[in-house]
């Protein structure tokens, strides 16, 4: 039976906010699930439900007569998912989609590598869902990995472009290409994917896909930038990527968890890093919910204009 009940865990964030946002607008019952004590705003059009992250008794008794289970919760709190998970796959549970707070590079991809040991605690938690699924077939769950956030990240200057100081970093050629998404395209994933949840024209069930707005290279990207402001010069920095990812691993392995960043951008834009998904593929994840890509142009001449 159709998804109709979807809870979401930290709708009021960054991401969490446009993907309550799609839901509600798809006609989705939103319940938001929030901390004691959280002063975050909820978006409009939803029932706010406080929780105890940490207590399995509590979220399942909050869990009750749900469908399907969005967890959007930050990077710092990404084990708070584990008591929510095993809530959602209790025995009584009606809970059938459970999408985990993933919504990054392809976590399948990063055991063993050095960002993987950043990332344990989210291949962990697919691992406990593949393991519950296959125990119990009415429930199923599924990843989405949409690479860098677009919009979020050219505000916050995590993708090489500064557009203060007009400084780009390119990473080695610059020519490899990148999974990247804007965040109100991945609100639309999540509700395609709740959409089609449960019914014959389910393809998400158990799987976990990539989805992007655009798969461009670093290049492309600064070429874009200068034919939208050709009046502005941009000093172009150059960083090889095998000195930041040996200074990531050395920091990494002193604790320091700020080397996500330059490691996340090797992983990215290393020459031959392959981490981009391929989009004629049948199985990327646009063409598995028939999203149409988006326009580069459109989405780099609003963050100029902001
Ligand atoms: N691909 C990318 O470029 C990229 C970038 C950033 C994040 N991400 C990923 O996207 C997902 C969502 O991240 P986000 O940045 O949207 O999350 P966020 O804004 O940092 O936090 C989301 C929500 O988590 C809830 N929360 C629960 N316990 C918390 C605690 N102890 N401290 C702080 N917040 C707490 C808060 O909701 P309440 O206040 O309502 O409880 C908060 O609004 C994560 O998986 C993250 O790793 C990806």
């Amino acid at each position: 039976m159709a998804i109709k009940n979807v809870v979401v865990a930290g709708g009021t964030g960054a991401l969490g906010t446009p993907i309550t946002n799609a839901l509600v607008q798809s006609g989705f019952n939103v319940t938001l699930f929030t901390r004691e004590g959280s002063t975050s705003t909820p978006p409009a059009g939803v029932t706010v439900k406080q929780v105890d992250y940490k207590s399995v008794d509590n979220l399942k008794a909050a869990l009750a007569g749900q469908d399907a289970v969005v967890s959007v919760l930050g990077s710092f709190v990404i084990g708070e998912q584990k008591p929510l998970a095993e809530a959602a796959v209790a025995s009584g549970s009606t809970i059938k989609r459970f999408i985990p707070s993933e919504f990054g590079i392809n976590t399948r991809q990063t055991p063993g590598s050095a960002i993987g040991k950043i990332l344990g605690s989210k291949t962990d938690l697919v691992d406990f869902l593949k393991d519950a699924a296959d125990k119990n077939p009415n429930f199923k769950w599924t990843g989405i990995s949409n690479g860098h956030f677009f919009d979020w990240g050219l505000r916050h200057n995590s993708l090489g472009l500064n557009k203060e100081t007009h400084t780009a970093t390119i990473y080695d050629s610059g020519n490899e290409r990148y999974q990247t998404s804007n965040l109100p395209f991945v609100g639309k994933a999540v509700a395609a994917v709740l959409k089609a949840a449960d019914t014959p024209a389910d393809k998400t069930a158990n799987q976990y896909i990539q989805i992007a707005s655009f798969t461009p290279t670093q290049n492309e990207v600064l070429a874009a930038v200068q034919e939208l402001a050709p009046d502005v010069k941009w000093e172009v920095k150059h960083a090889k990527s095998a000195e930041v990812q040996k200074d990531g691993e050395e920091r990494l392995s002193k604790g320091d968890f700020s080397s996500f960043m330059p490691l996340l951008s090797v992983w990215q834009f290393a020459d031959g890093a392959g981490h981009a998904p391929d989009i004629k593929d049948p199985a990327f994840g646009n063409n598995v919910l028939g999203l149409q890509p988006e326009n580069l142009k459109v989405a780099l001449a609003a963050w100029l204009g902001e």
